[in-house]
C-alpha cells in the first residue's frame, strides 16, 4: 500500500467525459451522460454520491474501477479498489464460499487471510447460513451481500459502493453502517451511491451529479 500525505487523495477524477450511443443507424445518436464530472476521495472520508435515476452515477462508479473508459478526462487510484457494482456479477453455479475463494485468489490473497476475511464478513452480514448455497439459489439480499462481502474481502484502500443495500433488510442496512465505519476509521476511503435523503447524516459528504457534472451538496 502507498503511504499518503493525509491531504492527497486516493481517487481523483478529473473532467470526466462520456457519451452513450442509442438508436440504430440512421436514428443513431450519442446520448452524452457525463460532462466534464470532478471527484475527490481523501482516506478515511466516507463521501454519498446522490442524483435522480440516469443522471450518470453507475456510469461514473464504472469509469472511476475502470470498467468503462470515458471519452475524455483523468482517474488516479492510489491502492487497491473495491467495486460493489449495482447489478451484482456473480457466477450462478458456484456457492458463497467458492465466490469467496475465487476472488482471494484473484487478489492475490492467501488462503488464511482470505478464510478469515470471508469468516468475518459471513459474520459481519449475517449470512453464514449460506456458505454453501449456489449463487442462483439465494435471494435478492443476500445475494446483494455477497456482491457487497466480494467488494470488501481484500479490504481495498478505496470502496466504491453502487446502491449496497437496496435488498436489504433493516439489521442488515444497520450492521453494513458498521462495516463503513470501521474501514473509515481504519483510513479506507468509501464512496457509496445512495437514494436516501435519510442517509445523509451519515456521510462526510455528500455530491450530487446533475446535468452530467459533480457540485457539492
Ligand atoms: N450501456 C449503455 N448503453 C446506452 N445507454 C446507457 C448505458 N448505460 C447507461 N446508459 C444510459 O446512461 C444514463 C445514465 O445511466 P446510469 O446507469 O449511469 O444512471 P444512474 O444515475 O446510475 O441511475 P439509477 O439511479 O437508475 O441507477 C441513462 O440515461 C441510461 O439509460
Ligand atoms: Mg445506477
Amino acid at each position: 500500500m502507498t503511504t499518503l500525505v493525509s491531504t492527497e487523495p486516493v481517487l481523483r477524477a478529473s473532467g470526466i467525459e462520456k457519451s452513450y450511443r442509442r438508436g440504430v443507424w440512421p436514428a443513431r445518436r450519442t446520448v452524452p451522460v457525463l460532462r466534464g464530472a470532478d471527484l475527490a476521495l481523501r482516506a478515511g472520508e466516507v463521501v454519498g454520491l446522490v442524483g435522480e435515476n440516469g443522471s450518470g452515477k453507475s456510469t461514473l462508479m464504472k469509469v472511476l474501477v475502470g470498467a468503462l473508459r470515458p471519452d475524455a478526462g483523468s482517474v488516479t487510484v492510489h491502492g487497491r479498489l473495491g467495486h460493489c457494482p449495482q447489478e451484482p456479477v456473480v457466477y450462478e453455479r458456484l456457492t458463497c464460499d467458492e465466490h469467496f475463494e475465487l476472488f482471494g485468489r484473484a487478489y492475490r490473497m492467501t488462503v488464511d487471510a482470505e478464510r478469515a476475511a470471508r469468516r468475518d464478513l459471513y459474520r459481519a452480514l449475517g449470512f453464514e447460513r449460506y456458505t454453501g448455497t449456489r449463487a442462483d439459489r439465494l435471494s435478492g439480499g443476500t445475494l446483494a451481500k455477497l456482491n457487497l462481502g466480494l467488494a470488501l474481502l481484500a479490504d481495498p484502500d478505496v470502496l466504491l459502493l453502487d446502491e449496497p443495500y437496496a435488498g436489504f433488510d433493516w439489521d442488515t442496512y444497520l450492521r453494513f453502517w458498521d462495516l463503513v465505519a470501521h474501514r473509515r476509521a481504519a483510513g479506507r476511503a468509501v464512496l457509496v451511491i445512495s437514494h436516501f435523503v435519510a442517509d445523509e447524516e451519515r456521510f462526510d459528504r455528500v455530491v450530487a451529479l446533475r446535468d452530467g457534472r459533480t457540485a457539492p451538496r
